[in-house]
């Protein structure tokens, strides 16, 4: 294909190939102040060893022998199986020549082939700041926007938090807390279940349209020996009930590949058991764990709608501050 003065091919990207797609997509995920792309030798390993429920795979945008573009593609294979999830990128000195709109092209041949039936996508623009290239090229190519996040960071390890549990201690005195760093105790197993599989549907998503997550015991294992093969761990803290039941809980992930960087995950509390501080006290609790074990310096990254205020207000509580807006773009596929 010939665009302008570029004439660029569009691949897919196999196992055994080199690694020149992935330099691109880290490369232009390191022009944001706080790139959340995962390596791309990780990358590499998910294209032969992804986790459960899901695959992924890759494009390249080629000029002669030069890679100037990627794009990266998440497919469900569980929930949600008429989305593709893109992540498109193009080298900054081979922008507005179409490059992008060869890759998106590819990307919904490969949708469409896959049986999918909405693409979505998603940019970053730095916190205040104007939307970036990214936005402009989603609307030029018809995506609508239906959500928008924020990016909020904190240092690791986290100061004051002592003070802090104190301070929300005498509003959960009925509840006790239990962490655990990888598998879930046999005795919660079927209860957290229950909460990872309303998360999804308690999370603010403004317009976005996904099917909640169902979790399965059997599911639930399988995730918790994929992260143990690729050497992450989580470290999860769930609120206990004067019943015994499971209130809330809440998960940060980290891997020793990565030892920067710390990943906030959902936070729940039931409903029917809100109004206690019960999410301040847990994201202290699991933080304090996870202290107790690693002071290595890292910086924790967590993401929420700009409109779910109650878990930004405890996230500011706790340190946290604005970084980015995450906004996701979605189109339909013509199938
Ligand atoms: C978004 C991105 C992939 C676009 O790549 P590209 O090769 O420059 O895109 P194209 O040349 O095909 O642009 C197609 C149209 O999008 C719009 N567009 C793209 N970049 C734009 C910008 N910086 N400002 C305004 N409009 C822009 C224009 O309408 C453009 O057509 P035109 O050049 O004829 O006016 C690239 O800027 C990038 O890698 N950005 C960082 C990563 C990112 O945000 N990806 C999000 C997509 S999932």
């Amino acid at each position: 294909m010939r665009l302008g003065e570029l004439a660029v091919e569009v691949r897919v990207v196999e196992a055994g190939d080199s690694p020149s797609a992935f330099v691109v997509l880290e490369q232009v995920a390191a022009e944001r102040e706080f790139p959340t792309l995962m390596p791309g030798d990780e990358a590499l390993v998910l294209l032969t060893s992804p986790p459960p429920q899901y695959r992924f795979s890759c494009l390249s945008c080629v000029e002669g022998d030069e890679v100037i573009g990627a794009a990266w593609l998440t497919w469900s294979l569980a929930e949600n199986q008429h989305l593709l999830v893109a992540d498109i990128a193009v080298d900054a000195a081979h922008r507005r020549l179409g490059a992008g709109s060869a890759l998106l092209d590819a990307v919904r041949a490969e949708g469409v082939k896959g049986g999918r039936s909405v693409l979505l996508g998603e940019t970053f623009s730095p916190y205040g700041a104007e939307v970036g290239p990214g936005s402009a090229f989603a609307a030029a190519r018809g995506f609508i926007s239906q959500y928008a996040a924020l990016h909020q960071v904190l240092d690791y390890p986290v100061a004051g938090l002592s003070e802090k549990a104190l301070e929300v201690a005498p509003h959960h005195r009925d509840y006790t807390f239990v962490t655990w760093h990888g598998e879930c105790p046999a005795e919660y197993v079927e209860d957290f279940c229950g909460m990872l599989s309303l998360v999804d549907e308690e999370v603010p998503l403004d317009e976005l349209e996904i099917e909640p997550k169902r979790w399965t015991p059997e599911r639930l294992r399988s995730v918790e020996a994929h992260r143990r093969t690729q050497g992450r761990f989580a470290s999860t803290t769930v609120a206990v009930a004067p019943g015994g039941s499971l209130a809330g809980y809440t998960e940060l992930t980290g891997s020793p590949q990565r030892s920067g960087r710390l990943d906030q995950r959902d936070t729940l509390v039931r409903p029917e058991h809100r109004g206690h501080r019960l999410g301040l006290a847990l994201k202290i609790t699991n933080l304090q764990a996870l202290q107790a074990r690693t002071q290595a310096p890292a910086t924790i990254h967590t993401w929420n709608a700009e409109a779910n205020s109650p878990m930004i207000a405890v996230n500011n509580h706790l340190g946290f501050r604005p970084v980015e807006h995450q906004h996701v773009w979605v189109n339909q596929l013509a199938v």
